[in-house]
């Protein structure tokens, strides 16, 4: 991809958001390992991935990237992949049947491990220790010696994502993302009090798989009933770990990261010459670039340029996370900038991270309505300016926790600490998560009827 590129020039180049770690001989030992286990995601699929990216950001395909703010090793299990996995198919669907286009599925999964942090110490019960940076850096307990870097944790993360991504290939191909199945789950959810909304569009999905039944389509005679392509996405940000999973694609010769199929850099370590965009330019997996309020204009145009010199379609997503009520004045310029440069981008709507708060009770938290309110500025805007929304971008769990507040069930302030176990960010839960899928399919229908009429 990038001629002259090695997978270890990052070292030379200011770092921020990475641990230091008190062993460099412990380090190099982990990092040495690790380069002789097997890559997490091969380079052909990351190249499927990219070529569906490609058909987002023509409005062919929509892309659903969800997952936890951070993966820890406590709450592993196969249950709550099963359950996160689960939802995220429930979901896709759902804006399936709003957008008329095929749903690329990416979960923030197997390898959401290391988090940037607002300020390099926290204090917990009065006492001031060094800033919790996920588990595959240092431990969420609040004691000191929890919070020292340690590299075995890589290790540990390799393992879990390993294990993780086993058992997400097999749900894909294995028969648990029949697309009856995952549908009839959603009909569940539709009977539940306050949900009468979503039961229009649920019975509409159920008539269309009704009548390809009928006509003879089913998961038996289709592939693409029965089985789903399931990609995984992580922010790249401890690059010891990156470096030493990075491989040489042997078909191409061109290195890819092979700790993921995609990639994002975060709103904190997007540093034109910072060490977290020189590695990402240089291996071949499609990258996400967080934009956030600060991101100018003259930065972003560079961005493109290094990140995608050869303006490959699918290569680069601009998640974009200025939280509701500011889309309005920060999309615009940016979008803009995209067209100046000629530069095909996928745009995506996170609508979590500019919308965190503290709760009277002191929890981090996250309004629905909030969410949901930015996601319609991005489409509103996207129609504006003539661009196209390309899909979406959730913090969320298919478990029934109380981390954001809203939704039908209605989560208050008051009910945060009941079920509070997010490592870092509050993510959407269950049934959060599939009412926003009906809402946002309901914000595409809308949309492709209006262009429709346009059209007319
Ligand atoms: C995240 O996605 O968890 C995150 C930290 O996002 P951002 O870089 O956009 O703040
Ligand atoms: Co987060």
């Amino acid at each position: 991809m990038t001629r002259g590129w090695t997978k270890t020039d990052w070292r030379a180049k200011p770092r921020i958001q990475m641990p230091d770690y008190p062993d460099a001989a412990a380090v190099k030992a982990v990092e040495g390992q690790l380069a002789k286990y097997p890559p997490l995601v091969f380079a052909g699929e990351a190249r499927k991935l990219k070529a569906a990216l490609a058909e987002a950001a023509e409005g062919r395909a929509f892309l659903l990237q969800g997952g936890d703010c951070a993966e820890s090793f406590s709450e592993f299990s196969a249950d709550n992949i099963r359950d996160t996995f689960r939802v995220l198919l429930q979901m896709a669907i759902v804006l399936t049947y709003g957008a008329k286009v095929p749903v690329v599925k990416v979960g923030r999964m197997a390898g959401q491990f290391a988090k940037p942090r607002s300020a390099p110490t926290e204090v917990i019960n009065g006492m001031e220790l060094p800033s919790y940076r996920g588990d595959i850096i240092n431990g969420f307990d609040p004691s000191p010696e929890a919070r020292i870097p340690d590299p075995q944790r890589m290790l540990q993360a390799y393992t879990q994502a390993a294990a993780s991504l086993n058992l997400l290939r097999a749900f894909s191909t294995g028969g648990f993302a029949d697309i009856h199945r995952v549908h009839s789950w959603t009909l569940g959810f539709c009977e539940q009090d306050k949900a009468e909304r979503y039961r229009d569009i649920s019975n509409r999905i159920s008539d269309a798989l009704d009548f390809m039944s009928a006509a003879g389509v089913n998961g038996s005679t289709s592939h693409n009933l029965s089985t789903v392509d399931f990609y995984t996405s992580h922010e790249a940000l401890l690059l010891e770990y990156e470096e030493a999973l990075c491989r040489i694609d042997s078909i191409t010769g061109q290195p890819v990261a092979g700790s993921g199929h995609m990639i994002w850099i975060g709103d904190r370590t997007r540093q034109i010459d910072g060490a977290h965009v020189e590695f990402c330019r240089g291996v071949l997996n499609p990258i996400g670039l967080k934009c956030g309020p600060s991101t100018t204009v003259e930065d972003l145009k560079v961005l493109m340029a290094k990140l995608n010199p050869q303006n490959e379609a699918g290569r680069l997503t601009l998640i974009a996370r200025f939280g509701a009520g500011k889309v309005g004045e920060h999309l615009p310029r940016l979008i803009r900038a995209v067209r100046e440069e000629g530069a095909k981008v996928t745009w995506c709507c996170d609508p979590m991270h500019g919308n965190t708060i503290k709760a009277a009770s002191g929890y981090k938290t996250r309004p629905f309505d909030s969410v949901l309110r930015e996601v319609r500025e991005f489409f509103s805007i996207h129609k504006a300016e003539g661009s196209i929304p390309g899909g979406v971008h959730f913090e969320m769990t298919g478990q029934d926790v109380t981390e954001c507040t809203g939704g039908l069930r209605a989560v208050t302030d008051e009910d945060l600490s009941n079920r509070y176990h997010t490592a870092c960010d509050p993510r959407l839960n269950a049934s959060q998560s599939l009412e926003l899928a009906f809402l946002v399919a309901e914000e595409l229908t809308t949309m492709r009827e209006a262009a429709r009429r346009v059209a007319l």
